[in-house]
């Protein structure tokens, strides 16, 4: 093997162990909350050492300075905390003597959804979680007509993020086919979804409106009876 490639064989080598060491730090946690609720951000040391005298970040990786939360030895530092953050973030002290520095955040709005960062730089450890915003809410159906053999429903759910599915089922679970899904999105940033549907009443008895979301895993619905008199 001539210098070089034995050189870069070498590097590959010390490529390979760097990569590895890094890897040895846990994945990103995705974290799902839906809007106005409170929400934990987990991080837990290696090992449960008191960190409770200890300087810790809380960060948002994707803004610049992105501090949530900074604290020296006893109390946290608001001068570089985001605007949006303040008077929404608490760590508890005896959670800290044990290695916990999972963060509260009060009252998720949409903007927080992001990438968020756990470095106590003492220790040179660090964790990342990924924080997923979301908003549910039941549908309503209304019957727009009832006459003859045939109902026309209408289903309508409003305040859902991000923008949601919705789905007509039949008694036994078997998509029907509807109109299209309406979608409007608010001033709030919120979804609202409709579409009706005709029903022949005798093929039918109970009437299914569902309306999901895969990323926040959410699903409302509601039911609707005589369709088949
Ligand atoms: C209607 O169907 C849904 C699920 O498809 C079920 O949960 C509900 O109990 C049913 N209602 C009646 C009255 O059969
Ligand atoms: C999604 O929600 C269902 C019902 O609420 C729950 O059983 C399931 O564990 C959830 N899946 C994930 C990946 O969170
Ligand atoms: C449609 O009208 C019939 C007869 O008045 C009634 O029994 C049935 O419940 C109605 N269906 C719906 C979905 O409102």
């Amino acid at each position: 093997m001539d210098t070089l490639s034995t050189f870069s064989l070498w590097t590959f080598v010390l490529c390979m162990d760097f990569v590895k060491g890094y890897s040895q730090e846990a994945p990103t946690k995705q974290i799902v909350a839906l809007l106005g609720d409170d929400v934990v951000l987990p991080c837990f040391l290696k090992s449960p050492v008191d960190t409770s005298n200890l300087q810790l970040e809380w960060a948002r990786t994707d803004l610049t300075p992105g501090f949530i939360y900074v604290r020296g030895k006893l109390e946290e530092n608001l001068e570089l905390k985001q605007p949006s953050y303040v008077g929404r973030t608490s760590l508890s002290f005896d959670k800290l003597k044990h290695g916990d520095v999972s963060l509260t955040l009060f009252k998720v709005k949409l903007s927080d959804e992001g990438p968020y960062r756990c470095l106590i730089p003492q220790l040179g450890q660090r964790s990342y979680v990924h924080l997923i915003v979301g908003s549910a809410s039941t549908p309503v159906i209304k019957v727009m007509s009832n006459v003859s053999s045939r109902v026309v429903l209408q289903c309508e759910s409003a305040g859902w993020y991000p923008e949601p599915e919705l789905l007509w089922l039949d008694g036994e679970g078997n998509l029907l086919s509807a109109g299209p899904t309406e979608t409007l999105r608010g001033p709030d940033d919120l979804y609202t979804v409709s579409s009706r549907v005709t029903v022949e009443k005798r093929h039918s008895n109970n009437i299914t409106c569902r309306v999901q979301q895969r990323n926040t895993n959410q699903s409302r619905e509601t039911h609707v009876h005589g369709t088949n008199h």
